[in-house]
């Protein structure tokens, strides 16, 4: 990828933490790496990047994103092969998605010379911090929130585009039960489900408490209209497989446009499996859990790569889903995670390679 060379303004962490983080027992998200990037919006303009030591901000309690939730952010990841080379994963998705996040949250778009040129330096500097091995990654989180002190309900005039990052193994070690919404939503049509808003995520924990009081990990979220339309896990997208044909929920304004599943998609397709985007009914995996017929369920997302379901509830029914031979999911995650790792060819130009010597 071709972006133009722009300024950044380094100031380098004087001593490493790196020494102090247990990656034996690496509990996600308790360790952010020594730098951060923040890059401040005034004025009409984006300033210039600075990257400086990973600490703590300071903004006053007026802060817009305080008050109305001015704030989005991506989850994307970077993997370290086994000659220490370090790879991207179709990051311009996530660079594309935070500015459609953007825009809806009514925030001002971010270069993506700034953004390519910011990340890739903080991953040279902070390199030491990903480690080689399957499970193995660094989590990048980028986000954006207003800025601007103020509590009179308007947009912000200033805002911060910061990325931050913390080393990471696989997200959920076992399978995972969930639950099926019928009673509380995620989003709703017209609304803002498709953008990675901070909002979303904040306003889907109390239903998942709830389900998880009940020994659900997980809410598979419904339609908000008639809790028929099977639509999105928490930070996942969800496939079925009803005997050999995959089946996931077509993206709208209500599900967010997940990298892992579109590339999920293309992996199934291109090794010929059936894969069928559509809408799918909750009477229709009852049926299929019923007769036998569903075989797998899993959910798709940048943490968790691909979380397999082991049994869902519905209308107080617990279906459990077979052991399969040929799995799927397992299959389909080798597919993707030897493409991240750079074990295997990269046919359709996924990986980004960070350059190290820059
Ligand atoms: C609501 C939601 N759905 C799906 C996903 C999966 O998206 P991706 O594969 O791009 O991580 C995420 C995670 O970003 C999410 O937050």
């Amino acid at each position: 990828m071709q972006t133009k060379k722009i300024p950044l303004d380094i100031t380098k962490a004087t001593t490493s933490r790196l020494a102090e983080v247990d990656f034996d027992n690496l509990v996600f998200g308790k360790y952010y790496t020594d730098h951060m990037m923040v890059c401040d919006y005034e004025n009409g303009k984006w300033n210039t990047p600075k990257i400086i030591p990973y600490g703590p901000l300071s903004v006053e309690p007026s802060c817009k994103a305080f008050h109305y939730g001015q704030a989005i952010f991506e989850g994307m990841k970077a993997f370290k092969d086994e000659n220490g080379k370090v790879w991207l994963f179709r990051p311009e998705e996530n660079f594309n998605r935070a500015n459609i996040s953007c825009k809806r949250m009514a925030m001002p778009e971010f270069p993506k010379e700034y953004f390519f040129e910011a990340l890739e330096t903080l991953l040279k500097l902070d390199e030491a911090w990903i480690k080689t091995g399957d499970g193995n990654s660094l989590y990048i989180r980028p986000f954006v929130i207003a800025s601007e002190n103020g509590v009179s309900a308007s947009p912000s005039s200033t805002y911060k585009f910061i990325i931050i990052c913390c080393p990471a193994k696989a997200y959920y070690s076992s399978p995972v039960k969930v639950t099926i919404a019928q009673k509380y939503s995620r989003s709703a049509d017209g609304g803002v489900g498709y953008a990675k808003a901070a909002g979303n995520y904040g306003a889907s924990f109390y239903p998942t408490n709830l389900a998880k009081e009940k020994g659900y990990q997980q809410v598979i979220w419904t339609d908000a209209s008639t809790h028929q339309y099977l639509e999105e896990a928490g930070t996942m997208n969800v496939f079925f497989r009803i005997n050999n044909t995959l089946i996931t929920a077509p993206t709208s304004d209500r599900i967010l446009d997940g990298i892992t599943r579109k590339s999920l998609i293309k992996l199934a397709q291109d090794q010929g499996l059936q894969v069928e985007i559509r809408r799918i009914t909750v009477s229709e995996l009852v049926d299929a859990a019923k007769n036998g017929s569903l075989k797998e369920m899993f959910g798709a997302g940048t943490a968790a790569t691909i979380a397999p379901i082991e049994g869902f509830e519905y209308n107080g029914d617990y279906y459990e889903l077979p052991e399969v031979k040929d799995s799927y999911s397992q299959h389909l995650k080798k597919s993707l995670q030897d493409i991240q790792y750079n074990r295997a060819e990269d046919k359709f130009g996924w990986r980004h390679e960070v350059p190290l010597d820059k």
